[in-house]
């Protein structure tokens, strides 16, 4: 061992360190399996449809190019967004995945002292980038899995900065609604400026999507982040935006690396951004093989976390251990230890055979722990 660590910021030390979901081959190859084909993953939330045909053709298209660096201010982009979203180009700034926006908050708002308020059962990344700054975490308990705005609101102190809305949540599944936003947003104090991460908004449909935009379009101190990884299907190019009145974005444009997202994602997303068919099949899928889903896991008795999003919490007994069985048998799935929800998973919705592979999974996994 060097002796690196005792060079290093203390704090840094002392952070948790996330665990993403395990690569397929990965996993195949600690069970010593050659085809990684037959094992499937639900552990990312990530798209069961693959990527978007469009996005596809569109990366082939812009592949010949990759000797120059991007548009390091995403222009196309950025102006496409702002069509779909009726907000201006000024009012978007791009990341590396909405994860480099959190990131970038935090950098810009917190510094030691200061604290943020989230909900106890909330994105880990919120935690994780305050801590990295020296920042307190008020987590608030939740109400029946879904945020509980009033308590968050109560909970802001003099010192808190950012609070962070996980709309609908990770790892919950869940959603606050319009009125219940705008009765957060109402009189909220000047000193707080509000996180709305809508990462799996898209899955809803228009209807159902509370307008939160309108707060980033009056100047309010919000930011509203929205990422291509879930319902646009391109995880793996790391691309997401956040969406704020424009001297918000002026100031994160400040500290973020001037080519922050790669020419390919900026192309990809482009591309998917016009892909209503891709964005319609996706939700249909999610909306019916979350209900099969939901049926077929209560089925077996265990008790399932009501979702509006392409994953959910099943209460399984021992979460990490069920996550070891299931693994065995090729199915990776999330333990919730983490989050302070050791007796659950999260499973992502997939396609039906998918679908059913996760349920033969657990029901072994319910024979062998009943
Ligand atoms: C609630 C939430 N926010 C943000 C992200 C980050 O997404 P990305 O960095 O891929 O855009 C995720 C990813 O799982 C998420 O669940």
């Amino acid at each position: 061992m060097s002796t690196l660590k005792s060079l290093a910021n203390p704090w840094i030390g002392r952070l948790q360190t996330y665990e993403p979901g395990r690569p397929v081959e990965e996993v195949a190859r600690t069970l010593g399996l050659a085809d990684a084909e037959s094992i499937i993953k639900l552990a990312s939330n990530e798209n069961a449809l693959g990527p978007s045909p469009r996005a596809v053709e569109a990366m082939q298209r812009a592949a010949g190019a990759m000797h120059l660096y991007p548009d390091g201010g995403a222009f196309y982009l950025r102006r496409a967004l702002a069509r779909k979203l009726g907000v201006r180009s000024e009012e978007l700034v791009l990341g590396n995945g909405s994860n480099e926006i959190i990131e970038l908050l935090a950098r810009v708002f917190l510094q030691p002292g200061d604290n943020i308020v989230m909900a106890d059962r909330a994105f880990l990344v919120y935690r994780l980038v305050a801590e990295a700054a020296q920042a307190e975490v008020l987590a608030v308990p939740m109400k029946n899995f879904t945020h509980d705005l009033a308590a968050m609101r109560a909970a802001i102190q003099p010192r808190t900065r950012l609070v962070f809305i996980g709309n609908p949540n990770n790892p919950t599944g869940t959603l606050v609604d319009g009125t219940a936003i705008d009765r957060f947003m109402d009189g909220l104090p000047d000193h707080v400026v509000v996180v709305l991460d809508e990462a799996y908004i898209e899955l809803l449909p228009p209807g159902q999507q509370p307008d939160t935009l309108k707060y980033a379009r009056a100047d309010r101190p919000v930011f509203v982040l929205r990422t291509f990884s879930k319902t646009y299907g391109l995880a793996g190019l790391r691309i997401g935006y956040g969406v704020a009145p424009a001297d918000g974005v002026e100031l994160l444009n400040r500290v973020r690396q001037p080519f922050n997202v790669n020419a390919m994602a900026q192309a990809a997303a482009l591309a998917a951004l016009e892909d209503d068919d891709y964005v319609q099949r996706t939700r249909r899928l999610v909306k019916e093989e979350r209900a099969w889903l939901e049926s077929a896991v209560a089925g077996l008795g265990y008790g399932v976390v009501p979702s509006v999003t392409n994953f959910m919490l099943v209460q399984v007994g021992r979460g990490r251990a069920c996550f070891d069985a299931l693994m065995r048998q090729g199915v990776i799935i999330r333990p919730m230890d983490a989050y302070g929800l050791p007796e659950y998973i999260r499973v992502t919705v997939g396609t039906r055979e998918q679908n059913v592979r996760l349920v033969a999974a657990l029901a072994a996994w319910r024979k062998q722990e009943p």
